[in-house]
């Protein structure tokens, strides 16, 4: 057992530059070291990262940590830390505490920066990860039709766009940098597909060809044991891992995001992510665990509730609509203390859906209009169909320092759908949030 911790060093610089989605398709994308998404951030579980940043974009900018346990000042938002400002750097440093997948996403002006290519993955690996045949990262962002550019070699300065106009009307999904790539793999093989949702704004239900598949993790990293779906929804800020496969040879298939599932007024719409090409059968080493974890409840599933969260939309005077916590926009909620559990319920009363995420920790859900949820996670974003009530119970561990929840749809966010909070020390010991059980 590898027991020492190391540190991972990256450099990430911000920037302008055009971002080829398709053959001849580009998009002006502002992104990490020129790539959308940004570099794959890999470690190991307890590895410390630094990263030193240097924003060069012709606006600030910041970075947060969708996930990671880190300290409050180092959670990447304007609340915490000063804007990185044109030109300027920043180092983040922080101790990756749990295996899983997360991310990194701009937190300034997010409508714009996310939109146009400002998010990227990070994997940590722990010893008692399953076996794959391998591990894919897939990263989902979308794109607004108005940075879809057409660069030629004699129009470089110039760019128009290339993208019919029927096809303008709405954003376009993009999964690792490209509109409808191929994914292939073998035969026989079953891989960890780990997915992000790094769209502003897409809730939808994931497919992989006619095949179900096993999830296996969420946002906290992995949970108890597989559950075997045919689809599962995966809504802005979740993430979504999954064993994929055995297929047989020469099966086809796509992987598809479908939309408006739950909707009575707009018809479900099925989006090809990408294509799938099951290549000539190869022996196998994986294994589909029965057991990968044990998540022990926090509390009970009656636990009183300590604090209320209504979220809901109305008409604003002047143009556009108010998205609101507790009928107010841009709040700041009451404290909470370290070692004090949290049991929050949660109340959609509009009709639209709202991917609630909560910086810093994870929770547990324990009720979905009044049911236990269909498994047990570890979650720091949880969507709310419309009309829905959700309780989540959550311990803030010795973090104290500023805060915040939001919905994770952005333009929801910046207009009103958030609040800051602040984690305040007590009396109370500091109790693990997380068990660190594995079974074999
Ligand atoms: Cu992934 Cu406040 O965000
Ligand atoms: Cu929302």
């Amino acid at each position: 057992m590898d027991k020492q911790h190391h540190l991972v060093e990256y450099y990430f610089e911000a920037s302008a530059f055009s971002w080829e989605i398709a053959p001849g398709k580009y998009m002006a994308a502002w992104g990490f070291n020129m790539q959308v998404p940004g570099p794959l951030i890999k470690a190991r579980k307890g590895d410390t990262l630094i990263l030193k940043f240097k924003n060069n974009l012709p606006q600030p900018t910041v970075i947060h940590w969708h996930g990671i346990r880190l300290p409050s000042s180092m959670d990447g938002t304007a609340e915490v830390q000063k804007l990185v400002e044109p030109g300027k750097e920043f180092e983040y440093r922080f101790q990756l505490e749990d295996a899983g997948t997360f991310w990194y996403h701009s937190h300034h002006n997010e409508t714009v920066q996310v939109a146009k290519g400002m998010y990227g993955a990070i994997v940590v690996e722990d010893e008692n990860d399953p076996v794959a045949d391998e591990d894919k990262v897939f990263v989902i962002g979308d794109i607004k039709p108005s940075d879809v550019l057409k660069l030629t070699e004699s129009s470089l300065s110039s760019p128009t766009p290339i993208i019919k106009e029927e096809e303008l009307s709405h954003d376009m999904l993009l999964i690792n940098g490209k509109l409808v790539p191929n994914i292939s793999m073998h035969a026989g093989q079953v891989e960890r597909w780990r997915f992000i949702n790094s769209t502003n704004a897409g809730c939808f239900k994931l497919t992989t060809g006619r095949k179900a598949f096993h999830i296996i993790g969420s946002d906290g990293g992995l949970i108890e044991k597989p559950v075997k779906v045919t689809g599962e929804l995966i809504t802005p800020g979740e993430r979504l891992e999954i064993l994929a496969g055995p297929f047989e040879e020469g099966e086809t298939g796509n992987v598809t995001a479908s939309t408006n599932l739950g909707s009575t007024t707009t018809k479900p719409s099925i989006q090809t992510l990408a294509t799938l090409s099951i290549l000539a059968a190869k022996p196998s080493v994986a294994v589909i665990p029965e057991t990968m974890r044990l998540i022990e409840p926090l509390c009970t599933r009656d636990a009183p509730v300590n604090r209320h969260v209504k979220l809901s939309v109305a008409e604003s005077t002047g143009n556009g609509l108010k998205f609101m916590i507790n009928d107010d926009v841009h709040i700041n909620d009451q404290p909470v203390t370290v070692g004090e559990l949290q049991v929050w319920e949660i109340n959609n009363v509009s009709g639209m859906d709202h991917p609630f995420h909560l910086h810093g920790f994870f929770f547990q859900v324990l009720e979905i209009n009044g049911k236990a949820p269909p498994y047990t996670a570890w979650k720091d974003t949880i969507n709310l169909p419309p009309q829905t009530k959700i309780k989540i119970a959550w311990l803030p561990d010795n973090r104290p320092g500023i805060w915040m929840y939001h919905c994770h749809i952005l333009s929801h966010h910046a207009a009103g759908m958030m609040a800051n909070f602040e984690v305040i020390e007590g009396s109370k010991p500091y109790v693990p949030l997380l068990s660190a059980h594995h079974h074999h």
